[in-house]
């Protein structure tokens, strides 16, 4: 049957989407399925809907795409779709909610406090320390994110994160090494440490600059990639999260790890990170895409 695979939107992070879509749908056209391209911010649902897919690919990064609202719409037109249902995509978009989860179940994953206009800054400071770290909950690809040095310039970090979300969040900053795990159905992909020299790993540096470097292998002795595969795989499960996704991880010097974030709905770019960890697993674009895919089906 035909494949949609939809991608752009009209979140932030619409110009990853096209990128992440465009190398998906090459990908399943190249290995005979019947794919097509599909863009909502052109035509909305009912122009999904009469492509009359059987299948959906869903390439969409951010809201309106990997949090929720599309995958409930296609519940009630009855298409399956890959990765996560609405619970896990709507919860993994969140990132103080997934907190919530996470600290229920007795998972590291750094202290944070929520933000308003006339918070109290230097108790925001005295709780979290600094650096600490301020973002919107509700966005992807590092838009709207700052590392605050002083109890100054907490301000102007909450108002760039605004500009992105009506909720804000600030985060205790893990000075450590950052790592990234993929899953696949059942599988755990290689972790792998990224590493921007000089700097941190914010928009320009995920999709723009050659000069972020990704290990693989990761670094870590296998005990320890052992023990981070299984926390990663624990938060994924924590959420619902299904099918496909990856989780971001902070390492302390002291070498404890700490769950950051779940991506639902993965970037499928060439600089990005699911994958460059499946090829180093044996598994290239296109077979990774055929049995993200295949999972819709399960
Ligand atoms: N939010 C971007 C697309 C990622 O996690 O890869
Ligand atoms: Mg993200």
């Amino acid at each position: 049957g035909r494949v949609a695979v939809i991608y752009g939107g009209s979140s932030a992070e619409r110009e990853v989407s096209l990128k992440s879509g465009a190398a998906v749908l090459v990908a399943l056209q190249r290995a005979g399925v019947d794919a097509i391209g599909y863009d909502p911010a052109e035509g909305g649902l009912v122009g999904l809907e009469a492509l009359n897919p059987d299948r959906v690919f869903i390439a969409l990064h951010g809201r309106g795409g990997e949090d929720g609202t599309l995958q409930g719409a296609l519940e009630l037109l009855g298409i399956p779709y890959t990765g996560s249902g609405v619970l896990a995509s709507a919860l993994g978009m969140d990132k103080q909610r997934t907190k919530l989860v996470w600290q229920a179940l007795c998972l590291p994953t750094p202290e944070s406090v929520m933000l308003e206009a006339n918070a109290d800054w230097a108790a925001v400071v005295a709780r979290l320390g600094l650096p600490l770290i301020v973002k919107p909950v509700h966005e992807g690809s590092t838009l709207g994110i700052s590392i605050v040095e002083s109890a100054e310039a907490l301000a102007e970090a909450y108002r760039e994160a605004a500009r992105f979300d009506a909720r804000v969040m600030a985060e205790r900053f893990i000075k450590g090494d950052e790592f990234t795990v993929s899953l696949l159905g059942d599988m755990v992909l290689p972790a792998i440490r990224v590493e921007v020299p000089g700097g941190f790993y914010d928009y320009e540096a995920k999709y723009l600059s050659d000069e972020t470097r990704y290990h693989l292998p990761c670094g870590l002795s296998d005990v320890e990639e052992a023990e981070l595969g299984e926390l990663c795989r624990r938060a994924f499960d924590a959420v619902g999260a299904e099918g496909w996704g990856r989780v971001d991880v902070m390492r302390d010097a002291a070498g404890g790890f700490w769950l950051i974030e779940v991506n639902t709905s993965p970037g499928m770019t060439d600089h990005s990170l699911v994958p460059q960890s499946a090829a180093y697993a044996g598994i290239d674009f296109e077979a990774l895409v055929l049995r993200i895919l295949a999972a819709t089906l399960e």
